[in-house]
């Protein structure tokens, strides 16, 4: 299955602020937890955006730990290197990875890879875990975040609800439960699925029809079965703006969970 999408970084690093601003649980520490990144250790992160992740482990480890970031967003490659030469780590890199073809980097090779809502977007799940589990060392850790079906009820509801349309299948929470874990599990000798809840409290309309703009904008090429053009797109956000300005007069708030799963694999 190809999936048109690209990834902004205007629209991800909207996204990523609103969760730190809304929400009461922090992702970042979930991901520490499980993987315990240690000084010495020799991580990949697979579709790292601007960096997210490979700043976690190095401001984790004290810089200790050897980190290679790769995407095949040159727009988000430049975001992450901006960031990098900003802070000074020297133990991090940069580099293109397109998780549909091989990975650059000899077998047996990292403690762990991580991929936080990305590599599910993959074509072909058998070759671009097959690469994952190459590049591991014996023993070494695969972790995979995405969203699960339950993911923003909330957010699909109001949209649903403003739209009268289904709602465009998503390549993540459609399939992270079932072809993804199984793919993986068929893989590597030991998987398990962890959840991670986080309810994002939205104080007032506006930051919700923010998240919508960065959800839904048609530079991401994945909601575009429902607008055609500009104008349809802004009438579509003007009724999400609508439907979500009564069910706030409703309630008092607006509340949207993210529901994020995390398969936990080992080579
Ligand atoms: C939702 S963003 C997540 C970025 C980052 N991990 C984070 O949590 O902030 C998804 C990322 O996957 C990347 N991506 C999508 N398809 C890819 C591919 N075929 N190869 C490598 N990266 C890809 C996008 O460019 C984007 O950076």
């Amino acid at each position: 299955m190809q999936i048109n999408y690209q990834e902004t970084s205007k629209d991800l690093l909207k996204r990523i602020d609103i969760h730190e601003k809304y929400g009461a649980r922090d992702i970042d520490k979930w991901n520490i937890e499980v993987l315990n990144p240690q000084p010495g250790n020799k991580i990949l992160d697979v579709g790292c955006g601007a960096g997210k992740q490979c700043f976690l482990y190095s401001d984790y480890t004290k810089g200790q730990a050897d980190i290679t970031g790769g995407d095949f967003s040159e727009e988000l490659l430049s975001k992450a290197r901006e960031k990098l030469s900003a802070r000074g780590d020297k133990n991090i890199m940069f580099q293109f990875l397109d998780f549909n073809k091989s990975f650059a980097f000899p077998n047996n090779s990292f403690d762990f890879l991580s991929s936080a809502f990305a590599i599910y977007y993959a074509a072909d799940l058998k070759f671009t875990f097959t690469e994952a589990q190459r590049v591991l060392k014996p023993g070494g850790r695969l972790f995979v975040t995405g969203p699960l079906p339950e993911n923003k009820q909330m957010f699909y509801d109001i949209i649903k609800e403003a739209s009268n349309q289904p709602i465009p299948p998503m390549p993540g929470s459609s399939r992270f439960k079932g072809d993804i874990f199984n793919t993986i599990d068929s893989i590597f000798s030991k998987t398990e699925l962890l959840t991670f809840e986080n309810p994002l409290t939205f104080p007032e309309v506006q930051p919700f029809v923010d998240y919508v703009r960065a959800s839904l904008s048609e530079d991401r090429k994945l909601w575009t079965s429902m607008f055609n053009n500009k104008e349809e797109y802004e009438n579509l956000i003007r009724k999400i703006e609508q439907v979500a300005t009564r069910w706030f007069t409703r309630d008092g708030k607006l509340v949207m969970t993210k529901v994020v799963g995390g398969i936990l694999a080992i080579k």
